[in-house]
């Protein structure tokens, strides 16, 4: 008995989850270029600040990269995380760092937010380049481009 009520429960809940309008679920972003992600990566200067394991990369004078992208360090797990990660990066920090090291008082990202300069192409482009280094695995999509 009890345990048929858990499942009410259980399936009530489940199905409250699917009618959720915010839900992310069917988001997918279209295939990007990683030759045209590290071009990217580079002059929007994220390595100001990162590192990618395993890769040589040109420094920015005056600044010393304190997080590596990539690797076992890091928290990113999935495309989603990693999207989320560029356009969202408050949404969950790094782990493995001080929180003083990656956050900003309140909790913020200490990441720039470029969501009013980064194109899509853009983003998807670095997502490309970036993924390789994690595990991460990107749907593929066939898209005719826009004249
Ligand atoms: C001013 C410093 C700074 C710059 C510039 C910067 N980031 Fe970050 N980034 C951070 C910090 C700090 C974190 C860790 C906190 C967090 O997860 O947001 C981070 C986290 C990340 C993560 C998630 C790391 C993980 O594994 O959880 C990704 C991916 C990332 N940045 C990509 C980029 C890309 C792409 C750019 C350039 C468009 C960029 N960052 C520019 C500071 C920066």
């Amino acid at each position: 008995m009890k345990r048929s009520l858990l499942l009410c429960l259980v399936l009530t809940l489940a199905a409250g989850c699917d009618r959720d309008m915010m839900s992310e679920r069917g988001f997918a972003l279209p295939e990007g270029d990683a030759t045209a992600g590290e071009d990217a990566f580079l002059y929007m200067q994220c390595n100001q600040c990162h590192s990618i394991a395993g890769v040589e990369l040109p420094t920015v004078p005056g600044y010393d990269p304190y997080v590596e992208l990539g690797g076992k360090v890091t928290r990113v797990k999935t495309y989603g995380q990693l999207v989320t990660a560029i356009i969202n990066p408050s949404h969950k920090l790094a782990a493995g760092y001080a929180e003083e090291q990656v956050s900003e008082e309140g909790g913020e990202s200490r990441m720039y937010n470029y969501n009013r300069y980064m194109t899509v192409q853009e983003l998807t482009d670095l997502v490309m380049f970036l993924q390789p280094h994690y595990d991460v695995v990107v749907p593929t999509f066939k898209y005719p481009i826009y004249p």
